[in-house]
């Protein structure tokens, strides 16, 4: 039997294991995928078995996903771009690290047939998963990217990965296409996002990473100005489904089922 693991702190409201483990039986196949709540003494360890191939392959979250870079024999080019990696794997006797998020992202854009060339569009945040996204922008010729954070250094370190970004004071709300909430504020339903939006008119797209809970207040706020809203359900499910055709080389099929499985 293979094992399979995710791997974050905190990491019990991963819903990774349920989504796995329901592909794993789908399609016939003999693992088991679990989560495992880590510290950083413990990676060096968890690489070993990697190694060994007592563990066939991991998914990385917060806070590893940079952390994670320095213990990896090799990065595919994805990875190395972000420095960014959320999937494992063993190739060649080589332990191999990749970003299906940036995957994940994309198919989720696709998904909701928004074309982002010729579009401009706003960041909030600049934490593990916004390189992911500027990424998968690029890859699809948006026109502008625009990035706002807190604390306004951290833009200016993704200025080193990503040339092409725009700084934006945080507080402050530019022309946009889509808005992409990239904060950890919304994970509480209490979560309030300070930012002023009623100037920003109608027939715009609200994006939201978080998909739990499904309706945060920055979605409720670009609702009820009229506004498309999606969360980041898709984007989580999409970067799922990339994993596991690299561990299993299978596609598995995303449909209605999964999602009402998940309760998302
Ligand atoms: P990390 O910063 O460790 O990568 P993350 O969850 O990926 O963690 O990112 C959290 C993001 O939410 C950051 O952009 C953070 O802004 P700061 O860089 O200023 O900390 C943002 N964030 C968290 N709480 C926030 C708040 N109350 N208001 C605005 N932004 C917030």
């Amino acid at each position: 039997m293979k094992n399979y693991l995710v791997i974050g702190n905190p990491i019990e409201h991963s819903l990774s294991p349920k989504l796995h483990n329901h592909w794993i039986k789908k399609y016939n196949i003999n693992a088991i995928y679990e989560k495992k709540k880590l510290s950083d003494e413990d990676l060096k360890n968890l690489l070993l078995k990697i190694r060994n191939q007592k563990i066939n392959g991991v998914n990385v979250t917060v806070p590893f996903k940079q952390k994670i870079i320095s213990y990896l024999d090799d990065l595919s080019t994805e990875a190395k771009d972000t420095q960014s990696v959320n999937t494992i794997f063993l190739r060649n006797k080589k332990i191999v690290g990749h970003n299906t998020d940036i995957f994940g992202f994309e198919n989720a854009i696709r998904n909701i047939k928004f074309d982002v060339s010729n579009k401009k569009i706003l960041i909030l945040g600049a934490g593990g998963v916004v390189p992911s996204i500027i990424y998968s922008l690029n890859k699809m010729n948006s026109h502008k990217i625009m990035v706002s954070n807190r604390t306004a250094s951290k833009v200016e370190n993704l200025k080193n990965l990503f040339k092409n970004i725009v700084t934006v004071e945080w507080g402050e709300i530019p022309d946009f296409d889509m808005v992409i909430n990239a904060t950890s504020v919304g994970l509480k339903n209490t979560d309030e996002i300070n930012l002023n939006f009623t100037k920003v008119g109608k027939e715009k797209i609200f994006y939201d990473v978080i998909y739990n809970p499904k309706l945060t207040n920055f979605l409720k706020i670009g609702m009820k100005l009229g506004n498309r809203v999606e969360n980041g359900k898709k984007m989580f499910i999409y970067q799922a489904a990339e994993s596991f055709r690299i561990w299993h080389g299978i596609n598995p099929e995303i449909n209605e089922e999964i999602s009402s499985f998940l309760d998302l």
